[in-house]
Order: C-alpha cells, then sequence, then structure tokens
C-alpha cells in the first residue's frame, strides 16, 4: 500500500534521513520505533508531503489491485485526497476553536453528502466528544485531545493512518484506551503505520516494526521476533 524507497531527506543543512526504505502493507498496522531524534517524526512528515525528499521515491496504492500513485513531492493537501492522513505529534488542537470545528477541519477537503455521517461516525466511536462538542478543543484533558485529533484524522475518511507518538504525555489509563481505538480503527479496515517512544506498547500492538537510527533502519521484521531480539530489549525495552 505505500513504498518509501531509499529517501534522503534534509531539514535545513541537516542530513536527517539517509537511504531510508520502508512499506506497508493493506491491512497492517506498521510502527517505527527508536530514540528520540531518530527520524521518526521525518519520516511520517515526508509521507504526508510536509516535507519533501532530496532523493527516493514514495508510492502510494489506495487499493490492492490498483495502480501505485507515485507521491514524492505532491502537496499534503493532495495526498490526504489521496487517502492519507496524518495526526501529528503533540495532536495539533485548535485550543479556540469548538470540538466539533476542529473534527469538521479534518473534513475541509470534502465536498461529498457524508460528512454527517462520518461526524455520527466518530460520535458514536468517541461519546465524551459529542457530550464536548461545543467546548473549546484548549479544555479537554489530554487523552481527550488524543481522541479529537484521532477523530478529526478520520473525518478525512483515510485508508492509511499515520499516529506520530499518540500516547505522548497520557496517562496510563488514557493510553489503553486509545491503543484500543487504535486496534478498532485498523478492524474497521483502515491500514497504520505508527510511530511511538512506548516501544513495548508499540511492538504489542503492531504486526511489523522498523528500528531507526540516525535516519536509516537498523532492523526490521515481526514485531514478536523484534521484542525478543537482545538488541532491541537493550535499547528499547528496558532490558540488560
Ligand atoms: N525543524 C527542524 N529543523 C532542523 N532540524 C530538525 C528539525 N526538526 C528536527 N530536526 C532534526 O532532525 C532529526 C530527526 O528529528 P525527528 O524526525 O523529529 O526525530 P524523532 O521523531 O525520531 O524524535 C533530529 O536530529 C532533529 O534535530
Ligand atoms: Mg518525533
Amino acid at each position: 500500500m505505500l513504498s518509501v524507497e531509499n529517501i534522503d531527506v534534509y531539514r535545513g543543512k541537516t542530513h536527517v534521513l539517509r537511504k531510508l526504505s520502508l512499506s506497508v502493507d493493506q491491512g497492517e498496522i506498521v510502527a517505527l520505533v527508536g530514540a528520540n531524534g531518530a527520524g521518526k517524526t521525518t519520516t511520517l512528515r515526508t509521507v504526508s508531503g510536509l516535507l519533501h525528499p532530496a532523493r527516493g521515491r514514495i508510492d502510494y496504492t489506495p487499493e490492492k489491485g490498483k495502480e501505485p500513485l507515485e507521491i514524492t513531492g505532491m502537496a499534503p493537501e493532495q495526498i490526504v485526497q489521496a487517502g492519507i492522513s496524518h495526526c501529528p505529534e503533540g495532536r495539533g488542537i485548535f485550543s479556540q476553536l469548538s470540538v466539533k470545528e476542529n473534527l469538521l477541519i479534518g473534513a475541509y477537503l470534502r465536498s461529498d453528502k457524508g460528512i454527517q455521517k462520518d461526524l455520527d461516525m466518530v460520535f458514536d466511536m468517541f461519546p465524551i466528544l459529542e457530550k464536548r462538542e461545543n467546548q473549546a478543543g484548549g479544555v479537554l484533558s489530554g487523552g481527550e485531545q488524543m481522541m479529537l485529533a484521532l477523530g478529526r484524522a478520520l473525518m478525512s475518511r483515510p485508508r492509511l493512518l499515520i499516529l506520530d507518538e499518540p500516547s505522548l504525555g497520557l496517562a496510563p489509563l488514557a493510553i489503553e484506551i486509545i491503543f484500543n481505538m487504535i486496534q478498532t480503527i485498523n478492524a474497521q479496515g483502515v491500514t497504520i503505520l505508527i510511530v511511538e517512544q512506548n516501544a513495548v506498547m508499540a511492538l504489542e500492538l503492531s504486526s511489523r516494526a522498523y528500528v531507526i537510527e540516525t535516519g536509516r533502519v537498523l532492523l526490521s521484521g515481526s514485531s514478536r521476533d523484534l521484542a525478543c531480539d537482545p538488541g532491541v530489549q537493550k535499547a528499547f525495552l528496558g532490558g540488560k
């Protein structure tokens, strides 16, 4: 569904990603793990068109059997319209706007008649958001803001949902709720590419994972195998 091939990405003069490649198949949950500053957010922002690679290419196949669409260098709006939605690091809630307004921003590129139906679907999924639909986004708790960010990302009807550090700053109970929701969303047919500092949870949630170090893929494989890897345990799972 997504194929990232040998991308090189610079931020200012810093060469952040070096010949980085990864792939995501339809229906999967794929995790990127790695230390702070490894290049995980840069990778996601490049897939979403917020950053452009200096070299390499990115292809996206919305449905099995369809022709791949090269999205390298496409504008973020076009990439959203193609079916990729990005839930950013730090959630990006508009704190002055209401919960409902925040959700509708997720649908701003749509002109079809299904928006109200999808709003109802998000409210069914997160009843607390319906209860608070007229309250400002800024007054929500961290967990509720994460639900709002997820709901907003779903309002563009993605086939591929990109999540950057959804557990960051949340209490354990809120993390559990969010991770359950991510599984539910995946079970409904949305493919997921997730970045998580919490490597234990990321490897439990995903079927495959990539370990990123200084802008390169250090290791990749099934999440179960990676969770047993002594190097991964030592570096990320608190092992000795
Ligand atoms: N806006 C920026 N300008 C220049 N360098 C940046 C910027 N954002 C991040 N970087 C650098 O890019 C590298 C990777 O950052 P990032 O992708 O945010 O890592 P991660 O998400 O894995 O913590 C870091 O070394 C960081 O210093
Ligand atoms: Mg990051």
